[in-house]
């Protein structure tokens, strides 16, 4: 944290003369995916071994990190939903005195920045400063949910439309969403962090019209040691996560595309590493 120390308490001191503003150091916004390091792109794992500074979020996996060029330096601003360790307006600071003090940094969060990342809010500060950045994306949670335990987010025969939807407010608490919209049928519903709001979720959307018998599923850290997936209907699902205690990170996926499930894990070969 040294580092991070350094560079709060760095403010430049105005010119004497008024010389044309050094132009501020690149910004790399990227995606780490949702864990498994070899699902990175390799944009951004060249970009994460050229970085010599990188700031990452919580679930940013050690196996990611470990791609980092030996000397770099790191400064963790992770957010958990229970532990704040720096808010966001002072994460966005802190990324603008870096890149204005000339050194270029790489900002990696979880999944892809840009869906529940709070990569739109960074970039817009960034483009409102007049810094420079460039946006790597990452492979989002659902997608490497959805491929390691067998749920095709679509499918010609079950959902036409899917979903993308969180299950935490702003302010904490339960979100506001239009939860007619979220219960049409032929559709596949995707709630990131909403793990402590299952219950109302699942209760809200069969009041808005979906069966209680709508195959519902969890997947508990995602392509990580330890992945669990749980199955269940909208009915089953909160009571079952509750009893396996499922935990952050996990991922709520709802649609008959979960009825495939068994058939499609069973069926899918996972070849361990060479
Ligand atoms: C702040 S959002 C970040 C989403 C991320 N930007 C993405 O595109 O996947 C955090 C939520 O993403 C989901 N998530 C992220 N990584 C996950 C994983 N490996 N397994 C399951 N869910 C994950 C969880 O719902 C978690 O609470």
């Amino acid at each position: 944290m040294q580092l991070l120390d350094d560079l709060m308490l760095f403010t430049p001191p105005p010119p004497a003369s008024t010389p044309p503003a050094p132009r501020a150091a690149l910004v790399t916004l990227v995606g780490a995916g949702p864990g498994d390091p070899e699902l990175l792109t390799v944009k951004a794992a060249n970009a994460l071994r050229r970085a010599s500074l990188v700031l990452y979020d919580h679930l940013v996996s050690p196996a990611v990190l470990a791609l980092m060029a030996e000397g770099a330096d790191r400064v963790y601003v992770g957010k958990e939903s229970s532990n704040h360790s720096l808010s966001q307006k002072t994460i966005i600071e802190l990324m603008l005195r870096y890149a204005r003090a000339g050194r270029p940094l790489l900002r990696l969060k979880g999944g892809d920045g840009y869906i529940f990342g709070r990569g739109g809010e960074e970039a817009e500060a960034l483009a409102e400063a007049g810094v420079p950045f460039e946006v790597i994306p990452g492979l989002s949670a659902a997608q490497g949910a959805a491929a390691n335990v067998g749920i095709p987010l679509t499918h010609r025969d079950h959902a036409a439309t899917l979903v993308f939807a969180t299950g935490h407010g702003r302010e904490g608490g339960d979100p506001e969403l239009d939860w007619a919209a979220l219960a049409r049928p032929r559709q596949t519903l995707v709630i990131y962090m909403g793990v402590g709001t299952l219950a109302r979720s699942c209760a809200r959307l069969v009041a808005h019209g979906l069966p209680a018998d709508t195959p519902a599923a969890i997947v508990e850290r995602a392509t990580l040691p330890g992945e669990r997936c749980l199955t269940g209907t909208l009915a089953s699902l909160p009571e079952l996560a509750r009893a396996e205690q499922v935990k952050p990170p996990a991922l709520v996926i709802i649609g008959q595309v979960v009825s495939l499930q068994p058939l499609l894990a069973r069926a899918s070969a996972r070849h361990p590493a060479p």
